[in-house]
């Protein structure tokens, strides 16, 4: 079973793979209405199911159109309005699930909902975000950097703010893409002591820096998120503020970038917070390409978990 839980659960030759075909696919319906179907239809006679247990607008509607313009059909699913948010195990929701649909992506709170439904579920399932990570994000973003600079091989990466489930998969990618992250955060935030030394182990240089002037000298890209993740209690808010408002993304930490850096944030953004209006609206950023690249990603991973 060719399930999409992670990054670095792919091999770097599939997730190539994965980018290859996602670019290929972008430049062969450049210009089309959107929903438009695609002259392939790989997913035609397929029924995808996508649960959301977390709010989403990128991840729902990109997967929703994307499964259409291949030529298959989806079933956005929230759930807290399935037997699974009132006492139904995973497991028998994941059996259950596999005898309607061909394919289920999910978005949850707890890593071990989505792991414990690719176990027992006999079709595709594909990690729409976890506490702990996001790996369809990030096939967007090295799709996005690499249509904006080239190969993202041995380039400089920083994430500011958070060492949160974005970050995390940032850390994955590092390891199978082989560029170097960077990470600029208060030290309670750092990222999950097993992803560094994952990401180190495969190659990379991991750098922990607290100035974050310093950390994005040289940088090639950016990268923030939001200082609260649908994750984390509301009561955590104004500690997280305090201790992340040095790590602000804004023209003057842009400065000390290369002049060429790109900026990135996954959205939703809180403007004047993680990222400052002029930095997202500015030219650097590349972020509403982000949001387009996650459809086109999608649809190669999708294409990739199906064999088709
Ligand atoms: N970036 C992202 O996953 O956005 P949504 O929460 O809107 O899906
Ligand atoms: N870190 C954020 C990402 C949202 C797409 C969250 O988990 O809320």
């Amino acid at each position: 079973m060719t399930h999409f839980l992670d990054i670095h659960k792919t091999s770097p030759d599939d997730l190539r793979g994965i980018i290859d075909q996602a670019a290929a696919m972008k430049s062969a319906r450049a210009g089309r209405p959107k929903g438009m179907a695609d002259d392939e239809q790989p997913l035609a006679g397929r029924m995808v199911a996508l649960i959301f247990e977390k709010p989403s607008t990128r991840t729902r509607v990109s997967f929703d159109v994307g499964v259409r313009q291949m030529g298959g059909e989806t079933m956005v699913l929230s759930g807290k309005d399935m037997q699974l948010g009132h006492g139904e195990t995973i497991a028998d929701t994941a059996r259950v699930m596999s005898r309607y649909v061909d394919l289920i992506m999910i978005r949850t709170f707890d890593e071990t909902v989505l792991t414990e439904m690719a176990e027992y579920s006999d079709v595709p399932v594909i990690n729409g975000l976890t506490d702990r990570t996001h790996p369809c994000q990030i096939m967007a973003d090295i799709l996005t950097y690499e249509e904006h600079r080239g190969p993202i091989r041995g380039k400089k990466v920083v994430w500011t703010g958070d060492g949160n489930n974005v970050c995390a998969s940032f850390l994955h990618a590092a390891g199978q893409f082989g560029f170097d992250l960077t990470f600029t955060g208060p030290s309670q935030l750092d990222p999950e002591e097993e992803f560094v030394g994952l990401a180190r182990r495969a190659g990379s240089t991991i750098t922990i820096e607290r100035d974050p002037a310093k950390a994005v000298a040289g940088a090639d890209l950016i990268v923030a998120d939001t200082w609260v993740s649908m994750h984390d209690s509301q009561s955590s808010k104004e500690r997280r503020h305090n201790m992340l408002r040095p790590y602000q993304v804004n023209d003057a930490l842009m400065a000390h970038a290369k002049p060429d850096a790109l900026f990135m944030h996954c959205l939703p953004a809180h403007r004047e917070e993680e990222v400052t209006s002029a930095v997202m609206d500015g030219p650097q950023s590349v972020i509403f390409d982000e949001a387009e690249n996650r459809l086109h990603a999608q649809k190669a991973v999708m294409r990739w978990c199906l064999g088709v």
